[in-house]
């Protein structure tokens, strides 16, 4: 028998969401129903994950539960903070993901969760407003309100421990300042000055969540954790963090789609991505300082991928352009369309059209429930800082200033395999499964 390094899954697991918007009802709703045996948690890995472990003729096929000690889903209690009142029914209702055969037979649970009142500036999220706002404060006291809030809902649901997801909005694009993100104690004076330039409100939220002694999880493509204040801070709480961007649909396929360009070397000259969706986050994303958010995640993959200092004569002049466009017909069910243009052999060129109508939460809430999840085993791993095993989940992987990122989804699949046979006391290996 190899030893687990994982200490077991006692008592409940809170998960405090920030955004009680499409994605968060989704996950959550699929959780109830789960639950309850009425549906099941398809795309989770950690839910319904078959993998390999040993090797030749050792090796054995087994459930990821059944390998680490996944928490159970019947353990785990759902919080939230939003801007809007409404609880998790309304906003499951409002967010129109699912049908009400699908939300009705959990509409008890849903309607138990109140969100708490948002630390929200609505100069990051120009499009949006709602009430459910805490007082005007400065940063640093709004931040001992959010961790009163984990508190109250880690006491009042008794749980064992709490792991906080921002599902919540992209904020407005605000690049790294050194002076203020590049130490944790630089981070803290601009957080008591007040400095709500620099410091945005999902930050806040990240520091609650660390000093509570929670595992951070950034499911948006904000800078939030993705500075060295943060990762100072992980360290110091001994923390794990994760992120950036929940990679659900486009750019899940161009991760799939370039490594098979460079490993063939095929060329690249063009990749054309656009999008329509008509839900909220779409409304958010139409304010161009968001969009640019996105838009910066969005470009990395395939920059990454497609890596121009290994081969110049096939990636250093491509054109490449990502575009979204809010279409209210379309609610949450996003259309993208891929147009690639390549060369081959004697630089003869083609075209590639990906045309994926696909359901934009449908797609998020097993990222963001396995998210969770691996947050709270690494946790009782004992692991801290950056979860690089996670950048399977992720659009932006979120990784340390001299070394690069890996977004190539089966080599990110590998790395998550790998970390899970790792903690289960397995050697990691590079076998053909
Ligand atoms: N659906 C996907 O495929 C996908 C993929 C990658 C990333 N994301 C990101 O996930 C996030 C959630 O997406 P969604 O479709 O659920 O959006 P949504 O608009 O339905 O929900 C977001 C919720 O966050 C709330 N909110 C905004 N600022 C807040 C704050 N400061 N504090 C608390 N609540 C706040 C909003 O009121 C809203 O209800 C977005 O940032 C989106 O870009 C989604």
């Amino acid at each position: 028998m190899k030893e687990n390094r994982v200490k077991p899954s006692n008592g409940k697991l809170g998960v405090m969401c920030v955004g009680l918007g499409a994605v968060t009802t989704t996950t959550i709703a699929g959780v109830l129903m789960s639950r309850k045996g009425l549906s099941k948690p398809i795309g989770s890995f950690a839910c319904e994950g078959i993998m390999r472990l040993g090797k030749g003729s050792d090796k054995i096929y087994k459930e990821v539960k059944h390998i680490l000690p996944i928490a159970p889903l019947h353990d785990i209690v759902f919080g939230a903070w939003d801007i809007y009142e409404d609880n998790g029914y309304e906003a499951a209702v409002k967010a129109n993901v699912l049908r009400s055969s699908d939300i009705d037979p959990i509409k008890d649970e849903l309607t138990q969760i109140q969100p708490y009142k948002a630390l929200f500036d609505k100069s990051y999220a120009t499009n949006i407003d709602g009430p459910n706002v805490k007082e005007p404060a400065t940063r640093w006291e709004q931040t001992e309100e959010l961790r009163k809030d984990i508190r109250h809902f880690k006491e009042a649901n008794n749980c064992d421990r709490v792991v906080v997801i921002w599902i919540a909005s992209t904020e407005k694009y605000i690049p790294r300042d050194e002076k203020v993100h590049g130490s944790l104690s630089s981070f803290e004076a601009a957080m008591k000055a007040d400095d709500k330039e620099h410091i945005a409100p999902s930050m806040c939220y990240a520091y609650a969540a660390m000093r509570e002694g929670c595992p951070f999880v950034m499911g948006a493509p904000n800078l939030c954790i993705d500075i060295p204040a943060m990762w100072e801070l992980a360290n110091e709480t001994k923390m794990p963090i994760s992120g950036k961007d929940f990679k659900s649909g486009q750019t899940m396929m161009k991760t799939v789609l370039a490594p098979a360009f460079f490993t063939r070397q095929l060329g690249v000259t063009g990749w054309f991505s656009t999008n329509i969706l008509g839900n909220r986050d779409g409304i958010v994303l139409d304010a161009p300082e968001n969009f640019e958010t996105k838009r910066r995640s969005k470009m990395s993959a395939v920059e990454n991928i497609l890596d121009s200092d290994i081969y110049p004569q096939l990636y250093s002049d491509i054109y490449h352009k990502v575009r979204i466009n809010y279409y209210p017909p379309r609610g949450d069910e996003k259309e993208s369309w891929d147009n690639i243009d390549i060369f081959g052999w004697m630089g003869y060129p083609m075209t590639i059209k990906v045309n994926f109508l696909c359901r934009d939460s449908i797609l998020a809430a097993p990222i963001a429930l396995d998210l969770i999840l691996f947050s709270d085993i690494a946790l009782r791993s004992g692991l801290y800082g950056i979860q690089d095993f996670l950048s399977f989940y992720c659009k932006a992987p979120m990784h340390a200033d001299n070394e690069k990122p890996v977004h190539d989804l089966f080599k990110q699949f590998a790395m998550l395999k790998n970390k899970i046979r790792e903690l289960a006391g397995y050697e990691a290996d590079q076998e053909l499964d």
